[in-house]
């Protein structure tokens, strides 16, 4: 290839006036600042990735929505890593922005998670919730609730919505509540009354196979209690349980934990019930996990066998035996089909919405930057719940007359360079030991997720 043909493929110069490069690229002639060999550099990888057509994923049609909502709550839990909440200064989500500019993403959306501080406190959470029910009811909710103000209201617009609800309940009774949450009178009964409401109102509507799931928030002030409140929701009924080491107490990042012993034997005890009541119950516990290699500890209570399990935690075997959790899925299945709402895979049934895991080209890989839309009341955008909020961009860049571009949006750069280095399996900055990244082969994603007796 002679020279001038090798120019009009790849060259840089300076420009006339010597203030800028120009660099060639395939015939197209782009202008750049001298400002550094490192910042040009990132400009030819931008322009890259800006015109990798692989890259491209116009609108998806499947996306899910995470909105803080608000930054307020009407709880002081002592572990609560969220900023703002308890601020005097509670910020909402510009009802301009959740009224008008996001009706260009609502048909697009499947799946809506409004979260952090508390939805149900103050009066707006409830009309929006409402407006959406009503306006799209195509769209799942995935509500995430405090419980101290899931009032009748709430319980009768969820049960007749298919609301996903998780009730993040923390404690087993009013003392190991003021202990782990809050140091105040009657809320953990306050909240437990609004839990059983909610069953029967389920009950009556004729849903109940959409109970809440409850979650808890482990550190040493009651790791000892982590056979107890798996107990108290086989008591209730629930077949769901979330587990959530405290990020605040320990360091994921460092993999440091203040209370080793503690943890180790609630971390058994969660292993030793997973394997108990598999097929029976979910427990979800991986998030936060301060570890560094879970079959470890896996490995541990691998020669356990189930008869010693069913002696050991012989209340809660009672109690969960004939607990069936595919057979719920499939009447729920049955549910949304009759409500003409997309039902959820097994996948998303089993780890909620907020991350997604799925095929590419073989690969089973985390796939948030394909359909995720996580949202602060300021406008910060990110795409998944697990690495806080490690980007600079606002939802505001992406808004042209009123309406929010979901095209250009989900082909910024931002997006199509997670896409490109998810595809790789490169999860730079996520959670350690996130399951949304946990290697899987195909033939063990099916088994797990989609094969399991259909
Ligand atoms: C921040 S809250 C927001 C939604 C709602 N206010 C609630 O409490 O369910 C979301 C979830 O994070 C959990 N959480 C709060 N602080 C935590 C911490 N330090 N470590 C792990 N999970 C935490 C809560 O228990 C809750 O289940
Ligand atoms: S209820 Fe939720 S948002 Fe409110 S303080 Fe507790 S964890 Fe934080
Ligand atoms: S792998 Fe990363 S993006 Fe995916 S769920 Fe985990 S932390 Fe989030």
């Amino acid at each position: 290839m002679g020279n001038s043909v090798l120019e009009k493929v790849f060259s840089v110069k300076n420009d006339d006036r010597k203030t800028h490069k120009v660099v060639t690229v395939l015939g197209a002639k782009i202008k750049f600042k001298k400002d550094g060999i490192k910042s040009l550099k990132q400009k030819i990888e931008d322009y890259k990735i800006m015109h990798d057509s692989s890259l491209y994923v116009g609108i998806p049609k499947d996306i899910t929505l995470q909105l803080m909502f608000n930054s307020g709550c009407n709880s002081k839990c002592k572990f609560c890593y969220v900023h703002n909440v308890n601020n005097k200064n509670t910020y909402l989500m510009p009802k301009e922005w959740v009224y008008k500019t996001f009706k260009s993403i609502y048909p697009y959306t499947q799946h809506l998670v409004p979260t952090y501080g508390e939805i149900t406190f103050g009066a707006e959470g409830y009309n929006y919730l409402n407006w959406i029910t009503q306006n799209y009811p195509h769209i799942n909710i995935f509500m995430e609730s405090n419980g101290i103000a899931f009032t009748d209201r709430w319980a009768k617009m969820a049960a007749k919505n298919l609301f996903n609800v998780n009730f993040s309940v923390n404690a087993v009774d009013e003392e190991s509540y003021k202990k782990t949450v809050w140091e105040k009178d009657g809320i953990f009964t306050l909240i437990m009354n609004n839990i059983k409401h909610y069953l029967d109102v389920l009950k009556e509507n004729g849903t109940s196979m959409f109970k809440p799931s409850i979650s808890c928030v482990l550190n040493s002030s009651n790791y000892h209690n982590t056979a107890k409140f798996i107990k108290m929701a086989a008591q209730l009924g629930i077949q769901k349980v979330i587990i959530f080491f405290d990020a605040k107490e320990n360091s994921v990042e460092r993999l440091s934990v203040k209370d080793k012993e503690g943890f180790y034997n609630a971390l058994i005890t969660l292993i030793e019930l997973t394997k108990l009541l598999e097929k029976k119950m979910i427990l979800g516990f991986k998030l936060f996990i301060p570890i560094c290699n879970i079959e470890e500890y896996e490995n541990k209570v691998k020669n356990t066998s189930i008869e010693e399990l069913k002696e050991k935690y012989s209340d809660i075997w009672k109690l969960a035996k004939d607990f069936d959790y595919y057979e719920n899925y499939k009447q729920k299945v049955e549910k949304y089909k009759e409500y003409n709402k997309k039902p959820l895979t097994y996948y998303e049934e089993k780890t909620g919405v907020t991350y997604h895991q799925e095929e590419l080209k073989g690969k089973i890989i985390c796939t948030n930057p394909w359909k995720h839309i996580r949202l602060r009341t300021s406008g910060l955008l990110d795409f998944c719940s697990w690495r806080g909020y490690k980007s600079n961009i606002y939802i505001q860049d992406f808004i042209e007359n009123g309406l929010l571009n979901v095209e250009k949006l989900f082909n910024d750069k931002f997006y199509r360079r997670l896409r490109k280095d998810f595809a790789k399996g490169c999860y730079t900055n996520c959670l350690k030991n996130c399951p949304g990244s946990r290697f899987f082969t195909k033939q063990e994603f099916e088994v797990k997720y989609k094969a399991e007796r259909c």
